[in-house]
């Protein structure tokens, strides 16, 4: 399963993508927008970022204006790996490297034809492990040295 998720900058985008999916013949849970109007782009990031650290969904797509706000508010989540790809090279490489688990794009700085190549080289290429392991696993140590903000 795949979740998905968007803001009113990333609608058209999403809606691109949501048939490429399901031509490709994937599972995917749609977490809205499915409107135009206007929201707030954690609102989103939230519960699809909240889907895939859950093992829910194995990994996530959060499309707004430049998948900058996007990839911030979903990784505040623990166990979230976003990145923004804008381009071949760096879509590869998240996932062969940091084993990214969301994908974010720009609705508004790439077409839709190369996102359409993005979530493709995003899906189908598998994470190389070995060094990157231990890497990826450092990411991990520093969300658990966070402690909560003690109680005001
Ligand atoms: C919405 O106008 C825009 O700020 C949002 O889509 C996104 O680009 C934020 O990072």
């Amino acid at each position: 399963m795949i979740a998905i998720g968007c803001d009113h900058g990333g609608l058209t985008l999403k809606n691109t993508v949501l048939d490429h999916l399901r031509e490709r013949g994937e599972e995917v849970k749609d977490f809205g927008v499915t409107t135009p109007d206007a929201v707030d782009y954690p609102d989103i990031a939230k519960p699809v970022a909240e889907a895939v650290a859950s093992g829910e969904c194995r990994c996530g797509i959060l499309i707004c204006g430049t998948g900058i706000g996007m990839s911030m508010a979903a990784n505040k989540v623990r166990g979230v790996r976003a990145a923004v790809c804008a381009e071949h090279f760096s879509a590869r490489f998240t996932r062969l490297h940091n084993d990214a688990n969301v994908l974010c794009l720009g609705a508004r700085v790439i077409g839709p034809g190369l996102a359409l190549e993005l979530v493709d080289l995003f899906l189908d290429t598998p994470f190389e492990g070995g060094r990157h392991a231990a890497r990826v696993a450092k990411i991990a140590a520093i969300e658990a040295a966070q402690t909560p903000p003690a109680d005001r």
